[in-house]
Parts: structure tokens; C-alpha cells; sequence
């Protein structure tokens, strides 16, 4: 497996890549990698003749001080799980290398930035766009990997693809759980043993609402979904949401043919925890 540390040396192994007409699958993390990562990984290894990998920790879509200097690093253990899936190279930048000088770019997602992470998440998604866009004019990979954890993130980096019109073929990936159903996240190691308890009872409730899909409306959905999740001490809710799957706008009516799910985003001790569900009407 190659370690690159900077963009030519990357883009130097890319362009290799491309005069012999092999396929790039590109998975972009924040490391402290998890099954969930590897997921995506073993599909991208599976799709393509290469697999690329990248970590960095962005500094620019965190909004929260705190979060980016407790956000988990550990680049050696990172290595060595890449090494048991067959990865072929992984670009692992300092700040420095990837930000030589601010950068001053604004996108406009519309109305998909204005929801849920985008509100409780200021600039967030601008930093998450500015360093996809950078990774894939170094990486230029054939089709990119994203985990519908992040669905919101999924649908920022597709707007992103089209309006850019960067050519790479985005592949949503479904969320990997724990066995008691906690969405895997680099964030759940920070959770104390009393917490990680806790934890599962986010996805039980989000099942619980898509069963009730079928007996009741949107409205009164989310706000007894919301109710079961207030319930518990210890969760603080951001917010908890059934939106559209295209539009990530709240749904007020069920309609034939549209797809929705329940989003939700809590804090648990110092964690943010996020996950979601579909839900079939
Ligand atoms: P990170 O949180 O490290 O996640 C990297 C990728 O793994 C994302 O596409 C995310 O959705 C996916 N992922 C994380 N947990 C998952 C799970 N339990 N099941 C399925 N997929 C999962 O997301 C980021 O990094 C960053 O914002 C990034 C895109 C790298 C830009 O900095």
C-alpha cells in the first residue's frame, strides 16, 4: 500500500493510473476508521481496478472548536486496517498541504443546506465542499463512495458533482450498524460505557416511527417520534425530522411515489450522534 503525504506525489500515482486505463474508486474519510469505512472501501476495492483512500480531518467543516480537537486520530491503527482490506494507495495530508492559504469559497446548495445539519451546522457543508471538490480534482476518481449515514452529506456532494459538473460517478452506500443497531461512527468511541448503553435506543426509536408510518400522518409522526426521543434523560435533541428524500424537505402529506425518512441528530454527554431510517408510508 502506498502512503502519499502530498498532492503531486498523488497525483503523480493517478495519472499513472489513467495511461494504463485503470479505474480509480475513491473513498474520502476523516480516519479513526471503522467497519462502517470498510464497508464503503471493500465495495469501491470490489467496483474499480485501484482503490484510493484519503484521511484528513477538515478543520473547515468543523463549526465546533471542541469537536475538532477531541475528533479521534490515529493515522498508525488507520494504516493497518487499510493494509487488511488491499487498499492500493491513501493520501494523507497536513492542513498545510491541503490548505496552503485560506480559502474563500462560498457555495449555494439551496434549500439542502438550509435543513437540519445545515442549520444546526453553520459553514459546515461549505468546508465539506470545498475539500471534496479539492480531493477529487487531485484524486480524479471514477466513482466516489459516500455512506447514507451522512445523507444529507450525500446529497450536498451530488448537488456539488452536478453543479461543478465534475465528471465522477457517486455511490451512496447503506449505513453499517452495531449489532444493537447504533450507527458505527469515529464519534462513538467518545461516548462513556453508561452512554454507549444508551446509544441504541436512537435507532430503536427511529424504527419504531417507520413502523408507524402506516397509521399515521407526518406531522403527528414526528412529534410523537420526537416525544419517545425527549423522553430519554440523557438524549439532547437537535432536531428530529421526516423529510423528503430529493429535497430533504419536511413532509406534511404522504404521497404516492415520494420517498421520505426520519432524521435525527442528539447529543449524548458531549457526543453528536446522528442516524437515519427510511420510511415506507
Ligand atoms: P467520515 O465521517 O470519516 O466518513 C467517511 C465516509 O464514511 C462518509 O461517506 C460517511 O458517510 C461514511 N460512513 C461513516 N459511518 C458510516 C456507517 N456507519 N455506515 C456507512 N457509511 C458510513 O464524512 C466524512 O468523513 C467527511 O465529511 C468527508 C466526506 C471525508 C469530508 O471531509
Amino acid at each position: 500500500m502506498l502512503v502519499f503525504k502530498t498532492i503531486d506525489e498523488t497525483r503523480k500515482f493517478v495519472s499513472q493510473a489513467r495511461e494504463l486505463d485503470q479505474t480509480i474508486g475513491f473513498v474520502p474519510t476523516m480516519g479513526a476508521l471503522h467497519p462502517g469505512h470498510l464497508e464503503l472501501m471493500r465495495r469501491a476495492k470490489k467496483e474499480n481496478d485501484l482503490l484510493v483512500v484519503s484521511i484528513f480531518v477538515n478543520p473547515i467543516q468543523f463549526n465546533n472548536a471542541t469537536d475538532l480537537k477531541k475528533y479521534p486520530r490515529v493515522l498508525f491503527k488507520d494504516l493497518e486496517m487499510l493494509k487488511t482490506i488491499d487498499c492500493d494507495a491513501v493520501f494523507v495530508p497536513s492542513v498545510k498541504e491541503m490548505y496552503p492559504e485560506p480559502i474563500n469559497k462560498t457555495f449555494d446548495f439551496g434549500p439542502l443546506e438550509n435543513v437540519m445539519e445545515g442549520a444546526f451546522r453553520p459553514g459546515h457543508f461549505n468546508g465539506v465542499a470545498i475539500v471534496v471538490e479539492k480531493l477529487f480534482e487531485i484524486v480524479e476518481p471514477h466513482k466516489a463512495y459516500f455512506g447514507e449515514k451522512d445523507f444529507q452529506q450525500l446529497a450536498i456532494i451530488k448537488s456539488l458533482v452536478e453543479m461543478e459538473r465534475i465528471p465522477v460517478e457517486i455511490v451512496p452506500c447503506a449505513i453499517v450498524r452495531e449489532k444493537d443497531g447504533l450507527a458505527m461512527s469515529s464519534r462513538n468511541v467518545r461516548l462513556s460505557p453508561e452512554e454507549r448503553a444508551m446509544a441504541p435506543r436512537i435507532f430503536k426509536v427511529l424504527k419504531e416511527v417507520a413502523g408507524k408510518a402506516g397509521e399515521m400522518d407526518p406531522v403527528l409522526l414526528q412529534q410523537w417520534g420526537m416525544k419517545q426521543l425527549q423522553a430519554e434523560e440523557a438524549f439532547d435533541v437537535e432536531y428530529f425530522q421526516i423529510a423528503e428524500d430529493a429535497t430533504l424537505q419536511t413532509i406534511v402529506n404522504w404521497q404516492i411515489g415520494q420517498g421520505a425518512l426520519a432524521f435525527v441528530a442528539l447529543k449524548l454527554g458531549q457526543v453528536r450522534l446522528i442516524d437515519n431510517i427510511r420510511i415506507n408510508s
